[in-house]
């Protein structure tokens, strides 16, 4: 498996050594090679993603990234020049977001109920493509658009595999979060093409929620959803709610996925680099841990990926309530656990 591995920033380069550590035990085929990419190196160089790199990481099987992000450098920089780049370049087009409550987990929620979601966000389009701009800039009459680009493919693609990953799941059922009523020429293209794709998975029941009303039910009763689409601005939102009902985002995982194969997919942790705790071996490498999961799900290495799960499932469950954690603990724990 020849893997590329951006550690990145802040508590990225601790919580991907433990991820490397627990991977190997179960796929010793692993051959990392490191990319120096993040806030260090365009501080040093100027450069985010050279082309050489991209290039190179083409080459690869599958990516692991750690984090991107340091206060030192100003806001979109580096998630526009360096995070963006690569799920864009890369053609990202799933940004897939499971959110589960784990046995031994605490959710914030009194009586969150079992907890079981697929969030499937899309990646390469919505607000996020950079369509827009600025008119009459720091004058009272400035002008500021944020197109949200949502194309018939793009947009069929991620509705498909979501109904695709639904079908295979026990509850089979799907829900499409948007806004269809104010974006309705988005909204329309989205629930068109639900419908649509729906014709072909007569088994799978669908369900439609604006977002606004998404978000209260994540809280109110999170247990009702199964797989969820949606697009790429929505998806980030709802899957922080996600995370946090289900314990907090050091325990949630990521693959932003080019389901064609044509490039490698990339696994990270939803969460970022953490700079307040960065340096101290106090991240919890969970959600990296799950993230290598995902990795080798994806590759079709389903017994790998069901130790890295069923470690990281024991482990949560024995841990003592929440406690602090130790990064290296946790990992030789992992480790441990999946070798066994
Ligand atoms: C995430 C992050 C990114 C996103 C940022 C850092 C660009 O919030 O992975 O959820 O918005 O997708
Ligand atoms: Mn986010």
């Amino acid at each position: 498996m020849r893997l590329a591995v951006i550690a990145g920033d802040g508590i990225g380069p601790e919580v991907v050594t433990e991820g490397l550590k627990v991977l190997r035990e179960v796929a010793p085929d692993v051959e990392p090679t490191h990319y120096d990419l993040g806030a260090m190196r365009w501080q040093r160089t100027d450069e985010l993603l050279p082309d050489t790199v991209l290039d190179e990481l083409r080459g690869h099987d599958a990516i692991l990234l750690g984090a991107i992000g340091d206060p030192s450098v100003p806001p979109g920089i580096l998630e526009r020049g360096l995070l963006l780049r690569l799920r864009f370049e890369l053609d990202h087009h799933v940004n897939l977001r499971p959110a589960r409550l784990f046995d031994g987990v605490t959710s914030p929620l009194a009586d969150p109920g079992p907890v079981d979601m697929l969030c499937v966000r899309e990646g390469t389009e919505g607000p996020y493509v950079g369509n827009g701009g600025v008119l009459r800039k720091d004058t009272p009459q400035e002008v500021a658009t944020e197109v949200s680009l949502n194309t018939a493919f793009g947009v069929e693609r991620v509705v498909r595999y979501a109904f695709e990953r639904a079908v295979t799941r026990p509850r089979k059922h799907l829900t499409l979060i948007h806004k269809t009523n104010v974006l309705t020429h988005a909204g329309g293209l989205w629930s068109r093409t639900v419908e649509e794709v729906s014709a072909e998975f007569p088994e799978v029941t669908v369900a439609y929620q604006h977002v606004d009303a998404a978000s209260m039910f994540f809280i109110t009763d999170p247990g009702r959803y199964d797989v969820i689409v949606t697009d790429n601005l929505f998806g980030d939102i709802v899957t922080d709610i996600a995370a946090a009902v289900t314990g907090g985002i050091g325990l949630a995982a990521s693959g932003n996925l080019d389901v064609s194969g044509t490039n490698p997919s990339m696994f990270e942790p939803v969460h970022g680099s953490a700079p307040d705790i960065a340096g101290q071996g106090i991240a919890d490498p969970t959600a990296t841990v799950l993230s290598v999961g995902l990795l080798l799900e994806h590759l079709g290495r389903t017994e790998q990926a069901r130790k890295v799960n069923a470690a990281v499932a024991f482990d949560l469950s024995t841990r003592s309530p929440q406690g602090p954690v130790r990064t290296t603990d946790v990992g030789d724990r992992l480790a441990a656990l999946a070798s066994g």
